[in-house]
């Protein structure tokens, strides 16, 4: 049997995103369970988080497990994931032993580990997380890579908790200002959630070069026909926000200047009016707003806008918790009773199948 992994929501059907949010919503009325009780997590964290790291700790706490943080290369061994390397530089052992120890002692594995920022065409891969996955015999769960599924599904949930049916409501991911370039993972997730939903979505970015990976470009355009939605991208500011129902901002660096971030910093510079302000979100249609986290004030959007009714970025946040709490209790369900709840049918090597 295969195992089930959440890398990216792109694996998972329509049908089992639903069924996360479903769980994820009853977890928000009825916090406290025994989904987890006498199992243990693995949180591996490459790279910073107070989100990620409080929501999945306290998660596994609230279920009845136990979490175990590691920060390889800090409080843990620092890691190889090259194949067939001579280990003569920093990294003290390979994740060919890492994954497979941790799987002896944990029943998932969660992993941080966000792109090198040197070579778009290395870190579109997904090498580490793709690494824990190969070695692992437990589920490996994504807490940001190149997407972010866990932000994804609280995005999800608080948009539904304040629209309720998503589908040809008028979505808008904004690209917006932060003075480094940043991690495509929440913008690519954003696209592939919001598309999923069969909502109307407008990739809105300064020029064409901030325009997404093509992966997920074609996997958002996908889901829209699959869900009924759409997807465009525009440059103008006013065009896109125009009617939205949901406004949803992240800043990223241009895919065609990874590695020479100091060519695409006079873009960059030049489109700093693109921060939400109310003058922008008075163009929509009463649009809810959110955002990831962590965010610059006045920089990514206005003290304003950060606090107005209709920003749900703290919702969102706070459904980080619930979500996961959902993704950890499927995973490390019993596999029967996986299946079960999926529907899935195991046949056994006896079994007659004739009619
Ligand atoms: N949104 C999010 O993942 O927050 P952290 O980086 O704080 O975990």
């Amino acid at each position: 049997m295969t195992l089930r992994h959440f890398i990216t929501t792109q694996d998972w059907s329509r049908a089992e995103i639903d069924a996360l949010l479903e769980d994820a919503a009853a977890f928000k009325r009825s916090p406290i369970g025994d989904q987890l009780a006498g199992k243990s997590v693995a949180l591996l964290f490459f790279n910073p988080s107070m989100r990620t790291r409080t929501s999945f700790e306290l998660g596994a706490f609230q279920l009845g497990g136990h979490a175990v943080v590691l920060s390889p290369g800090k409080d843990a061994w620092p890691i190889e994931f090259e194949a067939g390397v001579v280990m003569e530089g920093d990294a003290e052992e390979h994740v060919a032993e890492v994954a497979r120890v941790l799987s002896r002692y944990v029943d998932l594995i969660c992993v941080r580990a966000f792109p090198k920022f040197k070579d778009w065409s290395v870190d579109r891969e997904d090498r580490v997380i793709k690494a824990f996955a190969s070695f692992a015999t437990v589920p490996v769960v994504n807490m940001e890579t190149i997407t972010h599924p866990c932000q994804e599904l609280a995005h999800a949930l608080a948009l539904k908790e304040h629209l309720g049916d998503l589908r040809g409501r008028k979505y808008v991911l904004t690209w917006t200002y932060h003075p480094k370039p940043l991690n495509t993972a929440v913008a690519n997730s954003a696209l592939l959630i919001a598309t999923r939903m069969g909502m109307d979505v407008t990739l809105l970015c300064p020029t064409p070069d901030y325009v997404l990976d093509e992966r997920y470009m074609a996997f958002g355009a996908a889901n829209a026909r699959e869900n009924g939605g759409s997807l465009r991208v525009t440059h103008d500011i006013e065009d896109a926000y125009r009617g939205a129902d949901a406004v949803y901002a992240k800043s990223w660096g241009a895919l065609p200047y990874f590695g020479r971030w100091e060519a695409e910093k006079p873009i960059r510079d030049a489109h700093q009016h693109f921060i939400v302000d109310e003058a922008k979100m008075a163009l929509t249609n009463r649009a809810v707003f959110s955002h990831c986290l962590p965010l610059r004030r006045n920089v990514k959007a206005t003290d304003a806008v950060m606090d107005a009714p209709y920003c749900i970025a703290i919702d969102e946040a706070e459904n980080r918790l619930h979500v996961q709490k959902a993704v950890m209790a499927r995973l490390a369900a019993p596999v029967a009773m996986r299946e079960q709840e999926s529907g899935i049918r195991r046949v056994s090597p006896t079994e007659d199948l004739s009619p």
